[in-house]
C-alpha cells in the first residue's frame, strides 16, 4: 500500500498546469475497439491504473497494445472469443463496457458483477433490462452473468428506453448498437462529455449516429472503419486543479481543458467568489480574497458532477457560512467527510446523501484514508492547506485516476512525498 505523506506547505507558488485525456472517455473507447477487427489509435491516452486495467483485460483475449507516450495503438484483429478474466474485471468497474462489444462481435459471453465499491453498491440492472430489450438472453449464476443472442436479432428496428440515466448503461448499449447492422433507439440516454465524445469516435468508425436531446438513433455499418481519435481533456481533472487552486489561493492556469465542460463549476464558483479569467481552452484561477458558502447539488451532466462533490467540499470548508452539499448520484459517497473531519473540518451529516460544512475552519493533519480515488484527490488538497502532516494510505486509489499527480503538483510548488 503506498502513502502520500504532505508536510505543511508555507507557500505553493502555483504556476500552469496541463489537463490530461479524459479517463472516462478512454477507458471506453477501449472497450469500443474490441468491436473492430484490426488497429485503432487513441491519443492523449493517461498513464493510470484504470486504463492499464482494462488493457489488462483485453490483453489476456488476445488483444495487442502499444503506447507511445499518450498515444495508444490496439490491435484486436486477434481478439478471441473468450471471456474475460473475472478476476481483472472485477478490478475495475468499468469493464462492464466490454458487455456491447464482445456481444455484438461474439455472440454471446460470460462475466462476473463488476461489484460495488465505497461509493455506492454500483447496480447494472438498468444495463441488463436494456439488453433484455434488445432481445439478449440472461442468465444469471453465482454472480456471474451468461448473455447470448443470435445474430440478426429477429426485429429490424430496437428501441430501448432507460427508467434513469445512466453513463456506462448508455455507453454500453451504444456499442452494442455500434455492432448491430439495424436501427436502434436508445432513449433518456447519458449525454456526459465522454458519451458525446464515443459517438465522434463510433461516427468515425462508421456508426451512423443521430443525437435529439437524450434520444439516440443508431446505425452500426456493415463493415467498420479504422479509427484514430484524440480523447477529450479530463474534464473532472481540470475541476480538481481548478478546487485545488480556489481552495489553496494558488495562481494556477490549467491548460489543455475545455472551459463549457466546466460551466456548472465556473457558476458556482462566481457564487462562492472564487476569481478566475477563462480562454478557449484553459482556466485561470486567481487568489481570491473572500469566498462565501453554497449549496450544492449534483445531477447528472450538465448539472453539478458527483465526482467534483468531494473536492469542492474542502473548498467549502474554507468559505465563510454554512454550506449544504446534497449528493443525488451515488448512494454513499460522503464517507470522505468522515476523513475530512480528522483533519478538523466542522461538518454535520444528515443523511448518507446529505450534510452541512461550516466555514472557515483552519485543517490540521492528520493520518486518513483516500476511500475512491476522487475522495483521494479531495484529502490531497485538503492535505495542501493543513497546518500539519497529512498521511494520505492507499495512494493507489488516486492512481487510478490522476497520472503522477505528485510529480505535477511538485511542478507547481508543493511539497509531497510518495512512500512505497
Ligand atoms: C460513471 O459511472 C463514471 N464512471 C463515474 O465516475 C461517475 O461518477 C458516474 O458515471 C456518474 O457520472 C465511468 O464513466 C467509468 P451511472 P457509472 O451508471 O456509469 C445507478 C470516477 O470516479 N445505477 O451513471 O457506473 C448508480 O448506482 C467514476 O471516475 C443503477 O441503479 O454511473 C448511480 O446511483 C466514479 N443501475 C446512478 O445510477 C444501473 O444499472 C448513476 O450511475 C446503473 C447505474
Amino acid at each position: 500500500m503506498a502513502q502520500f505523506i504532505i508536510p505543511p506547505q508555507k507557500h505553493i507558488k502555483g504556476g500552469k498546469i496541463n489537463v490530461l485525456g479524459a479517463k472516462n472517455a478512454a477507458i471506453i473507447m477501449i472497450a469500443a475497439s474490441c468491436l473492430f477487427n484490426g488497429k485503432t489509435i487513441l491519443d492523449n491516452v493517461p498513464d493510470i491504473l484504470d486504463i492499464q486495467r482494462i488493457l489488462e483485460i483485453i490483453k489476456k483475449m488476445g488483444g495487442r497494445f502499444r503506447r507511445t507516450g499518450h498515444c495508444l495503438e490496439i490491435d484486436n484483429s486477434e481478439l478471441q472469443p473468450v471471456n474475460p478474466d473475472p478476476k481483472l474485471v472485477g478490478n475495475i468497474r468499468a469493464s462492464i463496457v466490454l458487455t456491447g462489444p464482445l456481444l455484438a462481435r461474439f455472440g454471446k459471453l460470460k462475466i462476473p458483477h463488476p461489484g460495488g465499491c465505497v461509493i455506492g453498491q454500483r447496480p447494472i440492472d438498468l444495463h441488463l433490462k436494456a439488453f433484455k430489450d434488445m432481445g439478449v438472453k440472461i442468465k444469471e449464476t453465482n454472480g456471474f452473468f451468461e448473455f447470448s443472442f443470435l445474430k440478426p436479432l429477429k426485429k429490424p428496428l430496437s428501441a430501448i428506453k432507460f427508467n434513469k440515466v445512466t453513463v456506462t448503461g448508455t455507453e454500453n448499449l451504444l456499442l452494442f448498437a455500434a455492432g448491430l447492422n439495424h436501427k436502434v433507439i436508445i432513449e433518456n440516454a447519458a449525454i456526459e462529455p465522454e458519451v458525446i465524445d464515443l459517438i465522434k469516435f463510433l461516427k468515425k468508425a462508421g456508426v451512423k449516429i443521430g443525437i435529439k436531446n437524450r434520444r439516440f438513433v443508431v446505425f452500426g455499418p456493415r463493415q467498420f472503419k479504422p479509427v484514430n481519435h484524440l480523447v477529450i481533456p479530463d474534464r473532472i481533472e481540470a475541476g480538481t486543479f481548478a478546487i485545488l487552486a480556489a481552495t489553496g489561493q494558488i495562481p494556477l492556469r490549467i491548460n489543455q481543458m475545455v472551459p463549457e465542460h466546466l460551466e456548472v463549476l465556473l457558476n458556482v464558483f462566481q457564487k462562492i467568489g472564487v476569481k478566475f479569467i477563462i480562454g478557449k481552452n484553459f482556466l485561470e484561477i486567481k487568489k481570491s480574497p473572500e469566498l462565501k458558502a453554497v449549496d450544492i447539488s449534483t445531477e447528472v451532466y450538465p448539472g453539478f458532477p458527483t465526482d467534483l462533490e468531494p473536492p469542492i467540499a474542502v473548498l467549502l470548508t474554507q468559505a465563510k457560512g454554512t454550506s449544504r452539499i446534497r449528493e443525488n448520484i451515488f448512494e454513499n459517497r460522503l464517507g470522505y467527510l468522515e476523513e475530512l473531519k480528522k483533519m478538523g473540518a466542522e461538518v454535520k451529516i444528515i443523511s448518507p446523501q446529505e450534510a452541512l460544512i461550516y466555514g472557515k475552519r483552519r485543517l490540521h493533519g492528520a493520518r486518513i484514508e483516500s476511500l475512491d480515488l476522487r475522495a483521494g484527490a479531495t484529502l490531497l488538497i485538503a492535505g495542501l492547506i493543513s497546518n500539519g502532516t497529512t498521511k494520505i494510505n492507499h495512494a493507489e486509489n488516486i492512481d487510478r485516476g490522476y497520472e503522477q499527480i505528485e510529480k505535477r503538483l511538485k511542478n507547481i510548488g508543493a511539497k509531497i512525498q510518495r512512500v512505497r
